[in-house]
């Protein structure tokens, strides 16, 4: 059994006093219920992190960050670590989010370096993938997201792989309110495992959980979720408000 994921991403939303709170409600909810159907993770702001670790320490929620650096430490102003991000208690981080490649001009090349700094590091890597627009309409999905896996993730040793969940994002759907059909995020994600198989064994590509991220909502959680290569979501917008997470984590079946 593959293990199921439930992450919100919150982005640059709220302060940290609101960010606090709101992570302790969420723990609260879970805390009170026998077993989640999915693992939920709470990708917050660095600034969050170690406030968060605290509340979070004894309960079912686990902890991630949005982003790391792409070098181990030294003389890079503004920048915030991997280890850094790992000595907090956080487990996970997100990285290659469509956001961060498009803002601030991540590649693919960065990405490797930025997941396997990340590994070593201790953390676990939530590597997004996903076409824009024009390349959908183009019928160059399925080319661009080969690549992004090839060059971004593909170098990492099959070992290094038990480190890695997969974040299908299909960049017109982020925050847009379209989202990809069930049956489109199924054949993508498919082909993310596929091309996993034919890289790394059956086993490997068998135990990688790869979550849809894009537009998810209560409304559409459960139909998405109940694709056989769906194994969870990445969640912007619906992560923040509190009854909408949870709602989605239950969607899991
Ligand atoms: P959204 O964002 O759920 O607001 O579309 C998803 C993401 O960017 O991870």
């Amino acid at each position: 059994m593959r293990k199921k994921i439930v992450a919100g991403n919150w982005k640059m939303n709220m302060d940290l006093a609101e960010g606090l709170k709101f992570a302790g409600s969420i723990d609260k909810y879970f805390k009170d219920k026998p077993s989640a159907r999915a693992l939920p993770i709470l990708c917050t702001p660095f600034i969050h992190l170690a406030g968060v670790s605290e509340i979070l320490k004894h309960g079912k929620v686990a902890l991630g960050a949005q982003n790391c650096a792409s070098e181990a430490s030294g003389a890079f102003t503004g920048e915030v670590s991997a280890w850094m991000v790992r000595s907090t208690g956080a487990e996970y981080v997100i990285l290659g989010h469509s956001e961060r490649r498009m803002y601030y001009h991540e590649d693919d090349m960065l990405i490797n370096k930025k997941t396997l700094l990340a590994i070593n590091s201790g953390l676990k890597v939530i590597f997004c993938c996903g076409e824009v627009l024009s390349e959908r309409e183009a019928g160059s999905h399925f080319q661009i997201v080969k690549r992004q896996l090839e060059v971004g993730l593909f170098t990492l040793s099959e070992e290094q792989m038990d480190k890695i969940v997969v974040a299908y994002e299909p960049v017109w759907a982020i925050g847009t309110g379209l989202t990809a059909t069930p049956d489109q995020a199924q054949e993508m994600h498919k082909f993310i495992r596929d091309k996993v198989k034919e890289k790394y064994g059956n086993d490997c590509a068998k135990k990688l959980p790869i979550l849809y991220g894009g537009s998810c909502k209560p409304s559409n959680a459960a139909e998405i979720f109940s694709k056989p290569d769906v194994d969870g979501g990445l969640i912007g917008g619906a992560s923040l408000k509190r009854e909408d997470f949870v709602a989605i984590v239950e969607a899991m079946q």
